[in-house]
């Protein structure tokens, strides 16, 4: 029934007022009259009443409550203790070589017996819950890992989480982590009722949506559940193994998973995974693996771990679904360095539960290898969050014309080259190529770069497009646009002032995540900490890149080879980079780096171990001393501070006598560690 252009605003107007009354009667009285579904109906007809009248959308529409992800609306929580993630193996050896490599760094016997813990890994979003006297006092996502987002209220409307801890020996202060996570059975009746205008993908992303709202309110009508599998900060510990304080915690209130087990050999936590993964397809929640940890906690402590993930937990995942579907055609996308990867556009198809339109065929030597073209049935496989990949032609006999890999950018026709002993074929366009200009773009304001809140790649392409942005300095003079950006669509004073504020706060951007930013080929994430930690801010890092001998400066820094050496040489050999490099700077100032490691008796030594060391490994020997912020060598020289000798130190230690250099032994090791030594 077509309602008349008056009668479609009329009707606005009460469905405006209705669902807000229903809103307070939710969230504020906590007494609904009307059925989620009754509700649901509400919002739905409101929808499509403004998706057939868009411009009789009212002020106070309740759609703009509905479904917003405001990211930007979230505040940022700091963690206390970072959240971190796991390293992954797949098959049984990695498990092995796991167990092995916790042994080693322990210094255990190559048969000590190691107990672990097994437990299925959830596939939601990780969740710390903060309690203080046993009272929910705050949650927040897992953001980067060392900052996150502040979800206390909707955190609040899960029932799985109680607000109160119940039980004894109960800490005053205990962060439990966990994932928050959506039902199979919840997320396919969400999407039934088509709620808040898009479909999710898949229950993690159902989770994800609903949790992070501004309006819990929302959050309430979706079903979300809570598994606790381990804890941040805490003022103690009930126990003194991974599987008691899983135990106590559950005891408190909180789910854990029914299928946590601590085993003493590889062969039974292998058996467990074994068992979990054939009922996998019957759990009534999305799981991609088992997650293993170290049951001493003594032991945690001491293992420690590296950039992300603990070296005393590992996920083991299953191994990845397989589908068969339809090539439709090969796109072309040109990215940030100007590499040509070829895209294939499939026949939708269901993989794992995850509609697949999209794979990588990665270059223009695998087209070939795998030999496949348009109109070919091919096979392809989805392994947890990595793009899809094609993995066999299954029509290789059909007469068809072979895929022809272009020799021009389809973005701006420049030549598109291999160099010499490499696979891929890049665009030569450089900066004249808009797709790489936007590319850069979008990685300079991208989660691990500068992370600018609401200046997403649609976005981006948008003000790229109007010609207010060229290069990232002009992203902090987007100020100068603000009238204009006011007579566009989409663009309200609120959000207009929103974006111009998260760019303010990006004045002083933290200087590794600067640097990375700039996108110089070959500096990644962890090399761009490399050169901030060795030089100790931006404008060194490009001073020295200039020097008459740069190449042989930055290679002599840990981390970094003649390649980044060479790519960073170049960088700043470019007119056009340098001036781009001095017009960012003039609008941003990246503080120096300040190192977070414990300042020491040792800090800034060179030290050397020697000989055999008794209570730990020549690895966690190294990881000390990196903690207090010590350089470790493998041979005594002039540069050597300190040498700490075990017994059966021979050739080093009479150097270092000659050279007289202290030598201590591994308790006079142990007393600077634990910050006791004289
Ligand atoms: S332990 C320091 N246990 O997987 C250990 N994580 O890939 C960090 N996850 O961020 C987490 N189930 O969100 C752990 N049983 C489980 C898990 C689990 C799911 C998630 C968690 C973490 C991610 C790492």
């Amino acid at each position: 029934m077509a309602l008349t252009e008056a009668e479609a605003a009329n009707r606005l107007m009460r469905l405006a007022k209705e669902i807000a009354r229903h809103n307070g009667l939710y969230h504020d009285n906590d007494a609904p009259e009307v059925s989620d579904a009754e509700y649901d109906a509400l919002t739905r007809e409101n929808a499509a009443l403004e998706a057939q009248f868009p411009h009789l959308v009212r002020a106070d529409s309740p759609s703009k409550l509905v479904g917003a992800p405001t990211t930007s609306a979230l505040a940022k929580v700091t963690h206390a203790r970072a959240m971190l993630s796991l390293d992954n193996a797949f098959a049984d050896e990695e498990v092995a070589e796991f167990v092995a490599r916790v042994r080693r760094f322990l210094n255990l016997a190559e048969d000590a017996p190691v107990a672990l813990t097994a437990e299925p890994k959830i596939d939601g979003l990780s969740c710390s819950l903060r309690y203080e006297n046993g009272v929910l006092v705050q949650a927040a996502t897992r953001g980067d890992g060392a900052v996150g987002e502040d979800v206390t209220p909707n955190v609040r409307t899960i029932a799985d989480i109680p607000e109160r801890l119940t039980g004894i020996d109960i800490p005053q202060l205990f962060e439990i982590r966990g994932e928050v996570y959506m039902s199979k059975a919840d997320f396919a009746a969400l999407n039934a009722r088509g709620e808040g205008e898009r479909v999710f993908a898949n229950p993690r992303n159902a989770a994800a949506g609903s949790l992070r709202q501004k309006d819990p309110g929302i959050t309430r009508l979706r079903p979300l559940k809570f598994l606790a599998h381990g804890w941040g900060e805490a003022s103690a510990l009930p126990a003194d193994s991974q599987y008691d304080v899983m135990r106590a915690i559950e005891s408190w209130g909180l789910p854990v998973s029914n299928r946590l087990i601590r085993a003493d050999s590889t062969a039974a936590i292998l058996q467990h995974y074994r068992s979990i993964e054939s009922a996998r397809a019957d759990l009534p929640f999305d799981i991609d693996g088992v997650v293993y940890k170290v049951d001493r906690l003594d032991w945690q402590a001491r293992l420690g771990f590296v950039a992300k993930a603990p070296r005393w937990a590992i996920a083991h995942k299953f191994p990845a679904e397989r589908a068969q579907t339809t090539l439709i055609s090969i796109d072309i996308q040109v990215g940030r360095t100007g590499k040509l990867t070829p895209v294939a556009r499939l026949e939708p198809v269901t993989v794992g539960g995850v509609v697949v339109t999209n794979a990588t065929l990665h270059n223009k030597d695998e087209i070939a290898r795998l030999g496949v073209r348009p109109g070919d049935r091919v096979s392809i496989q989805r392994a947890g969050d990595v793009i899809p990949q094609v993995l066999e032609n299954l029509t290789p006999g059909v007469d068809r014309p072979a895929f022809v890999f272009p020799t021009t950018c389809p973005e701006c026709q420049s030549d598109a080259v291999r160099e010499e002993g490499e696979v891929d074929i890049r665009c030569t366009g450089g900066l004249i190529c808009p797709a790489q200009r936007i590319e850069r773009l979008k990685h300079f304001v991208s989660r691990g770069a500068l992370d600018i809140e609401g200046l997403g790649d649609k976005t981006i392409v948008e003000f790229f497009g109007l010609g207010w942005l060229h290069s990232p300095a002009d992203i902090f003079r987007l100020k100068t646009h603000r009238d204009e950006l006011l007579t566009r669509e989409g663009w309200k004073e609120k959000s207009v002032d929103n974006l111009l504020a998260s760019i303010e706060a990006k004045r002083a951007p933290d200087p590794i995540k600067f640097l990375f930013g700039i996108g110089i080929r070959h500096v990644g994430a962890g090399t761009s900490k490399d050169l901030i930690r060795a030089f100790g801010s931006v404008e060194r890092v490009a001073e020295v890149a200039q020097h008459e001998d740069a190449v042989a400066e930055l290679s002599s820094v840990e981390g970094i080879g003649p390649v980044v050496a060479k790519a960073l040489v170049d960088f700043f050999h470019e007119e056009h980079n340098r001036a781009a490099w001095d017009d960012l700077l003039g609008e941003v100032a990246p503080p120096p780096y300040v190192s977070n490691v414990k300042a020491s008796a040792v800090t800034g030594k060179t030290i050397v171990f020697t000989g055999t060391l008794e209570t730990m490994s020549r690895d966690e020997a190294k990881a000390q001393a990196e903690a207090l912020g010590a350089k470790t060598a493998g041979s005594v020289s002039a540069k050597t501070d300190l040498v700490v000798a075990g017994p059966g130190a021979g050739s080093k230690l009479k150097k270092a006598a000659e050279l007289g250099i202290e030598v201590i032994d591994e308790a006079g090791w142990a007393a600077i560690v634990t910050g006791t030594a004289a």
